[in-house]
């Protein structure tokens, strides 16, 4: 009896630490910092809320310093396209979520790309990459634009001739990769490891995942709503979606592209048209415009066509403004940046051309 006196004591004791002393110290004084950035955290209260089908962004530790920083620079580097104007950074704007927020891309030569451009932000957790999936992960992805003649329109080779011609970038891969050869394989791979970094932990919502009350109620009754009118069927994960492909217009056929046949063009499957990967919600209210025909500017209306769409119901508009108001708790903190500094061209290096 005295013992279990003792530990329900003790319980209850630690639980008015983690949940009441602890977060704030750790906000008041900084004093406890587990490394969930200036919002204040703490790994005690983790497994509070840890049944939720949506999971907190872990927070990840760089391993390959030398490798990131690479990637970092080649993410950045316009001369990796034929004009010498456009980077990955172009269309993947990191001080703007990630995404270039226009309906669909500008490539080279102003060239007005079919479909919109997704965030590169938390990408590492999707299942693949592409609305289609066309690629199977980071790497081979970030092949696909270099060489793309809508995009940044350059080869491969030259993409590589350019950086064999920097001494400064063949003394970068040696460090990494242990001798000086540059290919197109080591440059994907030094890309994927910095988009790897791209996460965007400690949101609103995943300081709530984690035992803090730091969403209000109409937040936490939208989260309510995401998950009783079925959103998270899709949308789950630590992306919030990004897990699974899915068809657009399961109950009611969309019909405002239907130029754009999505996973069909990987299958080649009749029952794949129409069928994308589903959209991280991660920062979604970064992201606008949204879908992949980018049909809409405004969240609340998106929300209604996936009601419409997905589930076939209608939401009243209390029901749509609480689940954006807990989309938009859903905006993590941003990767900080430190703009890269790139070694200039020489006359070795490939002119730009903008034809
Ligand atoms: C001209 C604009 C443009 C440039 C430059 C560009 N991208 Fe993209 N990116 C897009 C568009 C548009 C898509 C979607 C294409 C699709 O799904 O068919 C995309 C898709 C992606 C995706 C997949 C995300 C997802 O959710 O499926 C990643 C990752 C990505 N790009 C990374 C990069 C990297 C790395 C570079 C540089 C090597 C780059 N992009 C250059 C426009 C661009
Ligand atoms: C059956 C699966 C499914 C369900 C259920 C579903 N979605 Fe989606 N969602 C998708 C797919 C697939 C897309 C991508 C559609 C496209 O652009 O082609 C998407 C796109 C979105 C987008 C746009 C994302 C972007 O980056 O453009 C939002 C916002 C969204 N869903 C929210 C919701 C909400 C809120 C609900 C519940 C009312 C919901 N979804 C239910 C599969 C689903």
């Amino acid at each position: 009896m005295k013992i279990m006196k003792f530990s329900a004591i003790s319980c209850l004791l630690a639980f008015v630490v983690i949940n009441g002393v602890m977060p704030a110290l750790t906000i008041a004084g900084g004093l406890i910092d587990m490394g969930y950035g200036s919002r204040g955290g703490s790994m005690l209260s983790a497994s509070i809320r840890s049944k939720e089908p949506i999971q907190p962004i872990p927070i990840s530790f760089d391993d390959d310093r030398a490798k990131i920083e690479l990637g970092k620079k080649l993410f950045f580097e316009p001369r990796l396209s034929k004009s010498g104007w456009i980077s990955c950074n172009s269309c993947h704007n990191l001080s703007t979520g990630g995404a270039d927020n226009l309906p669909s891309s500008i490539g080279h030569k102003w060239l007005f790309g079919p479909i919109n451009s997704p965030t590169v932000l938390n990408a590492k957790f999707n299942l693949a990459q592409f609305w289609d999936g066309r690629a199977k992960d980071l790497k081979e992805q970030a092949g696909g634009p270099i060489a793309n003649p809508m995009e940044m329109a350059a080869t491969h080779e030259l993409a590589v001739s350019v950086l064999q011609s920097i001494p400064e970038y063949v003394g970068w891969f040696k460090e990494v990769y242990g001798d000086e050869k540059i290919d197109i394989d080591r440059v994907t791979d030094a890309i994927a490891a910095f988009e790897e970094t791209l996460t965007t932990p400690n949101s609103r919502f995943d300081l709530w995942l984690r035992g803090y009350d730091r969403i209000s109620q109409s937040e936490e009754e939208g989260y309510a709503l995401f998950k009783d009118k079925g959103c998270i069927d899709c949308h789950n994960g630590f992306g919030v979606g990004g897990n699974s492909f899915q068809k657009f217009g399961i109950v009611k056929p969309y019909d405002k592209d239907t130029q754009t046949l999505g996973r069909y063009n990987v299958t080649k499957n009749e029952k794949d048209t129409y069928v994308f990967k589903v959209p991280l919600l991660r920062n979604i209210a970064l992201t606008a415009p949204y879908f992949h025909d980018a049909s809409t500017w405004n969240l609340s209306e998106a929300v209604n066509v996936m009601a419409e769409y997905q589930l076939g119901i209608t939401l009243t508009e209390d029901e749509t403004n609480k689940i954006v108001a807990f989309l938009q708790t859903l905006t993590g903190d941003q990767p900080s940046i430190i703009f890269p500094i790139l070694p200039p061209s020489n006359e070795n290096t490939q002119k730009p051309n903008r034809n």
